[in-house]
């Protein structure tokens, strides 16, 4: 199996609609607004854009409440403009994923109204319920008593979020039916029917929510590989160029089920909260203690994210990529107790990693976090990471010119804004650029490449890698680090915040500074 050729030199930029731009002064982004900063996001060197759910939904999730797959939701615009956004991004040599949500349907969705009657029909086993309303099994999630139809559904994730049915791998009860079961494969061709109807219009490719959840049951993921198995089956013979991103978190699992794609992430695993994110959160319990790696305070361990993520590395080596993000839509934001120079060291070093960078809206200008939000379309702690982008200093920093209340409020006073940062020539904004454009200049430094551990040690800094002839030196703590290197002539190519020197077999680096040599 091919992984498509542009994949190698990608960059992404994540966009969550609600908030990037909007154009029909409804207070609430849109595609219309995504098309008009096409330019923008490719002028940052993005060439890929990862847009958050846009079906129509109720959004008790964001919008990961899907009510109809095929429709875009009318705050957002109409599928025309959906099929215009991938032209105009097409033209600029720009690809453009979807985000699928295969798992579980809002509960308003006509599929679930109808599975919910007495009387049996084509949907009745589309989702999973038992057989009686008494009957709700240890170990999984139930609503109970909501229907009149005789049982309990499955929930996957909210209450609203009816799991969709993909079968029991293992099935220990009457009400689990095998992956096979027509019932359950009528599921998986529903759902491979709305990703042709994206795709035939110009969508090239998905990143897939929960992707690892659909089979139930499955304790050797054997079920789940054969579903996206047949997905991977049909990219191959149809939409050869499009591609798969899972988010899974095990790329070890994900890229065997047949994704080209998986994303190094928050959870299903440490190293990705080692390098960002540990000590960075109080709201979620998994990352409220130790200390991450890219801090001044110097605290963190980088061994932990290079045990985990070489190995994976190596693993998926020729068959799919990592995908390696700022932050995202679910995580506290990087700027959340990060200055702006701990930011360009970050978001620097995502753009240097063999994995592909995913640049979360917003993270390119240091965008806040914001405290103490009201929960909004079921954000709870994530609320704060999904404010509108601020492009002017201007009314609603210029993301809407709507008289009345926006998606969620902007930031004003001395908060950050692109048009400022543009005019800064060592604004963050602009070295992202910087460091995007240089990953881009180099196939050394692309996606796949390799990448050779030089110096890491636990609770030590700098880190020290190469990348083909390119040795990058990255300091996030606040004192002056070094490290051994093999003798050589070394030449400085790229730097953030302040040069490393070479003395004798020593690497010098200041702190918070990252420094790109080329080895003579
Ligand atoms: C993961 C998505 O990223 C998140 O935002 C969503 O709430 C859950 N999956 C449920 O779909």
């Amino acid at each position: 199996m091919k992984l498509p050729a542009w994949l190698k030199s990608a960059v992404f930029y994540e966009i969550y609609p609600q908030s990037f731009y909007d154009t029909n002064r409804d207070g609430i982004g849109d595609l219309n607004g995504i098309i008009q900063k096409l330019d923008y996001v490719k002028s940052l060197g993005c060439n890929a854009i990862w847009i958050n759910p846009c079906f129509e939904s109720p959004f008790m999730d964001a919008g990961y409440d899907v009510s109809d797959y095929k429709k875009i939701a009318p705050r957002y615009g109409t599928n025309e403009d959906a099929k215009r956004l991938f032209e105009e991004a097409h033209k600029r040599g720009m690809k453009v994923l979807f985000d699928l949500v295969p798992g579980h349907t809002s509960d308003r969705h006509p599929w679930f109204l109808e599975s919910r009657k007495p009387e049996r029909n084509e949907y009745s086993d589309r989702y999973v319920w038992t057989h009686n309303a008494f009957d709700y099994p240890e170990g999984y999630r139930w609503m109970s008593g909501m229907q009149d139809r005789d049982g309990n559904y499955l929930v996957n994730f909210f209450s609203s979020q009816p799991a969709l049915n993909y079968g029991f791998e293992v099935q220990d009860f009457p009400w689990q039916l095998p992956p096979d079961h027509p019932a359950a494969q009528a599921t998986l061709e529903a759902m491979k029917d709305v990703m042709r109807f994206w795709m035939d219009m110009g969508c090239d490719g998905f990143r897939v929510d929960m992707a690892y959840s659909l089979v139930k049951n499955d304790p050797f993921r054997t079920g789940i590989k054969r579903l996206w198995g047949n997905v991977r089956e049909m990219f191959e013979k149809e939409y050869p160029e499009n591609v798969l991103l899972s988010e899974w978190g095990r790329a070890e699992e994900a890229i065997d089920a047949g994704f080209h794609l998986d994303f190094y992430l928050h959870f299903n695993g440490r190293g990705y909260n080692a390098l960002f994110q540990e000590g960075a959160s109080d709201y979620v319990d998994k990352a409220s203690e130790g200390h991450c790696f890219f801090s001044k305070e110097g605290k963190g361990d980088v061994t932990v994210f290079t045990e985990e993520f070489l190995p994976k590395l190596r693993y998926i080596a020729g068959r799919g990529y990592l995908c390696l993000p700022t932050d995202n839509h679910d995580m506290i934001r990087y700027s959340r107790f990060r200055s702006e120079d701990e930011m360009k060291v970050a978001a620097s070093f995502v753009m240097l990693l063999p994995s592909i960078p995913f640049l979360y809206y917003g993270d390119e200008i240091g965008l806040p976090y914001r405290e103490g939000l009201t929960s909004k379309e079921g954000g709870y702690f994530r609320t704060g990471s999904r404010t509108p982008m601020q492009w002017t200093a201007g009314r609603n920093r210029g993301f809407s010119e709507s008289g009345g209340e926006l998606y969620l409020p902007v930031e004003e006073g001395a908060s950050p804004d692109v048009e400022a940062q543009e005019r800064e020539k060592n604004s963050l904004l602009n070295t992202v650029r910087r460091a995007i454009a240089f990953r881009a200049a180099h196939e050394a430094l692309q996606a796949g490449e390799e990448m050779r551990v030089l110096f890491a040690e636990k609770g030590k800094y700098p880190f020290v890698f190469a990348r083909g002839k390119f040795v990058v030196a990255v300091n996030p703590s606040g004192s002056a680090a070094q490290a051994p290197v093999a003798e050589g002539r070394y030449k400085s190519v790229f730097f953030v915040n302040a040069e490393a020197r070479i003395d004798g077999e020593k690497c010098i680096v200041p702190p918070v500074s990252l420094t790109v040599f080329e080895k003579e």
